[in-house]
Order: C-alpha cells, then structure tokens, then sequence
C-alpha cells in the first residue's frame, strides 16, 4: 500500500514519512510542485499510490510575517497549489488528507476567551488579520466543495513536537521570544496526534477536523513547564498583544477549537488533554536528558 506524501522534506511531512515507514508502509515522497498540475498528474500515474497526504505549504520563514510580502508566492502554494493537488487527486477516487491550520479563528463574542466554547468545524474562518491565515481560511472554504469521503482536512495549531532543540517547535519558539504574550490557546502536540493523523488516514476517514488536544493551554503555562523541567533558571518578559501588534507585521490568531468531534470519530485512539500531555513530554524530556 503505497502513501504519496507531498512536503516530505517539510517539519510535519517529514516526521509523517518517518511514522509510516515505521509501520511497514511504502512511502512515495512526491516530488512535483503543488502548482504544476500536469507535473502532478504525471507523478500519480508514474507511481500509483493508494491514497495521498499533503503537508507541503508555505508557512513563511521565519515566520508567517514572510507572507505579508510575498503574496503571490503564498497564493501560488497554499490556495492554487493546495486546490490543484486535491483536485487532481480526488478527481482520480484518490483519499487526500491535508494538514490544514486551526489559525483561521479569533476568540469572539460567542466563543470567548475563557468560556470553555471552542469553534467547531462548522464554524467559518473569522481571522484574516494575516496574509497567511487570510489564504488558509479562503481554501478551507473551497475545500468544503469536494466529496468529503475522499478529503480529509486537519486543522493543525501552534503544533509542539518532543524535540525541544527544534526552531518550529512551539515551545522552543517562545522561549527564544525576548518577550511574549500569556494567552490560552489550543495547541496540537504532534507525538499524540501524528500517529492518530496517520490511522485516520488509513482509515480514509473524510471531513473537516479541529486537530489539536483537548483543552488550551497559555504561553506562561508552557513557559512555567519549561522552567520546572528544562531550565530552573528560566526567566521571561510577558507583554500585551497591543505591544505585540507594534513588533509583528501581522496579527496572530489566538483561539480555542472544540476536539470533540475528533475524539468522537477514533475513540479508540487517545488523545489527551493538554495538560496531561505537556506534563508528560516535558518528563520524558527530561528523563532521556539523565
Ligand atoms: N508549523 C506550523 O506552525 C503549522 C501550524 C499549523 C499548520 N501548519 C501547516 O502544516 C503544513 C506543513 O507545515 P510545516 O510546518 O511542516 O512546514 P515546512 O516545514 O515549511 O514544510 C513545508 C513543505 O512544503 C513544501 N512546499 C512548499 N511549497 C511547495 C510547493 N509549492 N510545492 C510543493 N511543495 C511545497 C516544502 O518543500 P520545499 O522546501 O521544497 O519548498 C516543504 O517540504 C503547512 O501547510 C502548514 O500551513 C503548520
């Protein structure tokens, strides 16, 4: 059974391949730009997967502030690219899933901060205060048009992986912050749900799905860990969004995603709430460091 992966080379593609090999799968690591559909086409003829997985993008470097000023080139990979590789696929009966981002929602009147009410997947982007995000909620929308039983779409968020020496890493990145905002926020932690990605792949699950722990979790909550199990040492400046917004180019979205529906559709896999899952990465961190 073959996966074609696109983004192979990429921070989530690339830990993707390495789960599915790990589980005896043939992985074909595509090779074709998302905006070439005729290059796509020849690829999926030349090597016939089952199903296919997309984790290629651009998320800008160093961050998402890139897109602000290279708006053609955000459009050409995330909305044309993004579009033509479903397209093509699901044209093909091919079951697609796509790493998709939660950061197309703001805390509002209905869902506020606090209130324990997430946005669901019905819910309809409402953050557009980046370039980025603006292009990842216009293809949300598109992406609602084609047959939910072939695409499967994972709403990723401030994604945090166990290696705590990785730049992308969330948690590695607020801690190289000079100074940073204390807001809750759901956030996926990727050793937990990379794995579940996979089987819901297997399974050819289709739809749209918030794909993150259950329950949110704040900068200083992360930051207080850190200091409990990394760095006793560790000190931090916070500062207001408002102080924020005059050091960032764009808006960072900051919001809560209701998982039950995820938790639902594999409840034979578990996905733990935040805090339990951050407890215990940060003591596996720590364990393998002794
Ligand atoms: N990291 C996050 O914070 C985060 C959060 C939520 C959602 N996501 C989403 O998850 C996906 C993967 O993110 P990531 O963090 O793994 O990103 P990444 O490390 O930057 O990897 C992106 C991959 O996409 C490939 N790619 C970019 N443009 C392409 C194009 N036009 N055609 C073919 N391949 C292309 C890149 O290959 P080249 O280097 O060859 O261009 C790279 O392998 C993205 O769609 C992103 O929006 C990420």
């Amino acid at each position: 059974m073959a996966v074609a992966v696109w983004g192979a080379r990429g921070w989530i593609g690339g830990q993707v391949c390495e789960l599915l090999e790990a589980r005896g799968a043939e992985v074909v690591r595509a090779e074709s730009r998302l905006e070439d559909r005729a290059a796509i086409e020849a690829e999926l003829d030349r090597t016939r997967p089952d199903r296919v997985i997309v984790a290629a993008g651009v998320t800008g470097r160093p961050n998402v502030d890139w897109c602000e000023e290279h708006r053609r080139e955000t459009i050409r990979a995330n909305v044309i690219g993004t579009l033509n590789v479903v397209d093509v696929c699901t044209e093909r009966g091919l079951h697609v899933m796509l790493f998709a981002t939660g950061c197309i929602f703001s805390y509002d009147e209905e869902h506020a901060l606090g209130s324990g009410k997430g946005f669901t997947e019905d819910d309809r982007a409402n953050f557009a205060g980046s370039f980025y995000s603006r292009t990842k909620g216009m293809v949300e929308e598109l992406l609602r048009c084609y047959p939910p039983e072939l695409l499967l779409v994972l709403r990723v968020r401030m994604p945090i992986s166990a290696d705590l020496s990785c730049p992308r890493n969330f948690i590695t990145k607020i801690t190289r912050y000079e100074r940073v905002v204390n807001i809750p926020n759901s956030v996926s932690v990727l050793p937990d749900l990379l794995p579940v990605a996979i089987e819901m792949s297997r399974r050819r699950i289709g739809g749209i799905f918030n794909f993150c722990n259950p329950g949110v979790v704040s900068h200083n909550e992360c930051l207080e860990l850190y200091r409990e199990f990394v760095d006793p040492s560790f000190t931090w400046t916070n500062f207001t969004e408002q102080e924020q917004a005059k050091v960032l180019k764009a808006a960072r979205s900051n919001n809560e995603l209701d998982c039950s529906k995820l938790l639902a559709a594999v409840p034979d896999l578990r996905v733990p709430p935040i805090q339990e899952s951050l407890r215990k990465l940060f003591q596996e961190f720590k364990t393998s460091r002794s």
